[in-house]
Parts: structure tokens; sequence; C-alpha cells
């Protein structure tokens, strides 16, 4: 039997963005006038957006990779994975580096370490979800004694006087006192940005260390019934209405 078609064709589909994309940003909120204008040409968007990139029946890493990340995270987490591999680190380390600011690219910024380690934590080993984690707020503490300093980014993202809150020197200090500090230290060490044109890594250089440090799900991620498969699927259809 035969899927009936939808939307039909010549339908408009109304995209209401995310409430955690809208508040405080002074942008209308269109839903109520999309609610309104709802009739038998205009639905709400559900399923796959022809405006972007389609995913394959059984979504793989670097599919994110090449399918929904900005420009600037491919760059930031592909350049942060090479010079991790450059200078010989661990793969536990590279692969930290890889996926640490994920959030970012697919999901939300807000509290990116927090949700990119929720995303990752049942394909890779606790460690490296730990890192990614930690990240976030060790970002924000120098340690000179491996050579970190607080980023020249993070003065002008948030100018020189900006405090980070208490959660955030909480976690800082547990990750300070913690078996993986460098581990995660280390993720802030190689995670820098860069403005300039200097050139893209290819990520099918990584190909083979993914194997081997990501459980990638055999039915997709997004489709294998783990704890955080919605994170992907939302990233894969990151238009729907409900
Ligand atoms: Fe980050
Ligand atoms: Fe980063």
């Amino acid at each position: 039997m035969c899927e009936p078609e939808w939307p039909q064709p010549g339908r408009t589909r109304f995209i209401v963005p995310p409430p955690v994309g809208l508040h405080g940003t002074g942008m209308v909120d269109p839903e109520p006038e999309m609610l309104r204008s709802l009739d038998a040409q205009h639905v709400m968007m559900m399923g796959d957006n022809p405006a972007l990139k389609r995913f394959p029946k059984a979504p793989t890493l670097l599919d994110f990779f090449h399918l929904r990340f900005p420009d600037i995270t491919f760059r930031h987490l592909l350049t942060s994975a090479q010079r991790a591999m450059e200078a010989g680190e661990s793969e536990t380390v590279i692969m930290a580096c890889l996926l640490h600011d994920i959030a970012n690219g697919l999901l939300i910024r807000s509290d990116h370490g927090y949700w990119g380690a929720q995303m990752v934590a049942p394909y890779v080993s606790e460690e490296v979800a730990w890192a990614v984690q930690y990240h976030q707020a060790l970002r924000y503490f120098a340690d000179e004694t491996v050579g970190y300093k607080y980023p020249d980014s993070y003065l002008r993202f948030f100018g020189p006087d900006y405090v980070p809150p208490d959660y955030i020197r909480q976690d800082a200090e547990l990750a300070r006192n913690h078996r993986w500090y460098i581990t995660s230290r280390k993720v802030t060490i190689y995670d820098i940005y860069f403005f300039d044109n200097s050139p893209t890594p290819d990520p099918e250089i990584f190909t083979d260390l993914i194997a081997r440090n990501f459980r990638q799900p055999e039915q997709g991620l997004g489709f294998d019934g783990s704890p955080v498969a919605h994170m992907w699927r939302t990233a894969i259809w990151p238009n729907n209405f409900l």
C-alpha cells in the first residue's frame, strides 16, 4: 500500500522557531499569525524541509558534519581535532576535541558542553563525554601550569568584566580535582577559533579514529532507540512544529 503524499503539492509549510531561540531577542513570535493562517494550502512544517540537505536512512556522525553544521562549527571542530592529532595526543583527547562543540552546531548554544556531552554519551567512552561536558566550565579559568590562559576570544565575546556564574565555578573546581582533568583541559587548549583563511581539514581524515572511538549505531543516529535519539532527530528535522 502506498503512503499518502504529504504535504500535498503546492502547500506552504510554516516554520515556527523554537521558543528558546526567540526569548529575549525582540523578534516577533510568528506562531499566533501562522496559526490564524492555517487552511487547505497552509500547514505547519513537519519532516524534511526542502531548504535543508536531506539525510540518508541511517545517519552517521560525519553526515551531521556535512549536512547540518554551520561553517564555523565545521571548521572549528575539525581544526581543534587536527591540532590535537598533530600534537600526538591520545585518541580520547582527539575524539573529545572533535565533538566538544557539537551542541553549538546542531542544537543549542546555551550550556553547550552539557548538551553536547549528553548527546554523545551513549556512543563514546565515559571519559570523552566527561571531557566534552567540563570543557565549558574549564574554558573560563586559566591554568598556567599546563599553559592555558584565559582566551582572548572570550575577552572579545563577553568583555573584560565578565564573571562566570556559580555553577560554572563549581563545575570547574570539580573538574580541576578529577582524575580526567587533563583530558578536558586539553580540549580547552586546542579550542581555538580560526577566523582566518586557514584550510579546513577534510573530515575523512578522522574516519578511522571515529570507527574506533564512536559506536555508530546500525540503525543510524536518531533511530537507535537510545535515550538521546531524539536529540539527533531534532538536528535532522529542526523545523518540526511538534
Ligand atoms: Fe565550547
Ligand atoms: Fe570550541
